[in-house]
């Protein structure tokens, strides 16, 4: 049977390069993007797009009659920064949504289902350096606790319904295509932007606050590549650790002033800090290297680089 994609949340940092990227291999009209936003001309040209709330199942299951998807990935959600504004909401829509979406899955006999989880399924117990796969988890944010939550229904839908869930453990994604909206790392992408437009940048993080980090590029061969796998070597059901490089402000700071000189940054700490430190430093990821093959491309220099040049080709400081 042909492959038939569908990508829930598809406007998101994640989704606009997945789609993308998908588009790029199946085709244009095998890959459906649905998202909460509403279409456009713009849209509309790049593929079949659908306006679609995860929280409305009955939507979620006609969208699946007329395509009926053979993969599904669900990447709508609420990042950690918006969720501790919007406790409830943020709950709902990543617990709700994942419930739904799951559900529909099973009823319409979908092969394979990617659904993301993050570094926030960690807190202040758990090792902070080179952090295991298996390890004290006391997540103290709302996101953080939707999503370890939810990754014990990826365990327990492919267990007991043998839905077969994939999912790894995002650390802070770094892209162009996209900006992230909410989210704790987001200043890991704002910076760029700034760096272009100013050479300078005021973060949200002191300085030595290190966090595990990806280039988007990596972000998406890694989803790709643990949603396409043989089921038989998916060995973790609940969600995979994955490391791409570990950097604080201050390093970031500095390999973008050696590339763009004069480049400088100070520090205006907000809520974020605390998330931030409640997060691991590094991550071991060895599982998700022995079972299914993972390893990064890119490092610290080289992201550096492909992000600068990219918003500069997008003309981003350029007026
Ligand atoms: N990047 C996310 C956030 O900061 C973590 O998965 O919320």
């Amino acid at each position: 049977m042909a492959e038939k994609i569908i990508i829930l949340g598809s406007e998101g940092q994640v989704g606009t390069d997945l789609a993308a990227t998908l588009r790029g291999v199946y085709g244009k009209n095998n890959v459906v993007c649905s998202d909460i936003k509403p279409g456009t001309e713009e849209k509309y040209d790049l593929g079949p797009y659908e306006e679609l709330n995860v929280l409305d199942r009955d939507a979620i299951d006609q969208v699946f009659k007329k395509y009926k998807p053979t993969t599904v990935y669900h990447l709508a959600a609420m990042l950690s920064a918006t969720a501790e504004k919007f406790p409830r909401k943020g709950w709902d829509l990543n617990m709700e949504g994942m419930f739904s979406v799951f559900d529909v899955c099973g009823d319409h006999g979908v092969k394979r289902v990617f659904w993301p989880s993050s570094i926030a399924v960690f807190g202040p117990n758990t090792p902070r350096l080179n952090t295991p796969q298996f390890c004290v988890m006391d997540p103290n944010t709302i996101y953080g606790i939707s999503k370890l939550a939810g990754e014990r229904f990826c365990e327990y839908y492919f267990e007991k319904y043998g839905l077969d869930v994939r999912s790894i453990r995002y650390p802070g994604l770094i892209g162009w295509k996209a900006k992230p909206g909410g989210g704790t790392t987001d200043y890991a992408v704002d910076i760029f932007h700034q760096a272009l437009i100013q050479n300078q940048y005021t973060c949200f993080l002191k300085e030595d606050t290190a966090l595990p980090m990806m280039y988007m590029d990596d972000a998406i061969k890694a989803t790709i590549n643990v949603t396409e796998a043989d089921s038989n070597l998916i060995k973790v059901r609940s969600s995979y650790n994955l490391s791409g490089m570990s950097f604080d402000p201050k390093t970031l700071s500095e390999e973008i002033a050696r590339q763009r000189p004069g480049f400088l940054i100070d520090c205006d700490i907000d809520g974020r800090q605390q998330i931030a430190e409640s997060w691991p430093q590094s991550i071991d990821d060895s599982s998700a290297r022995n079972d299914w093959g993972w390893s990064p491309d890119f490092n610290l220099e080289t992201m550096v680089a492909e992000m600068l040049k990219q918003l500069s080709t997008m003309g981003v400081g350029s007026n």
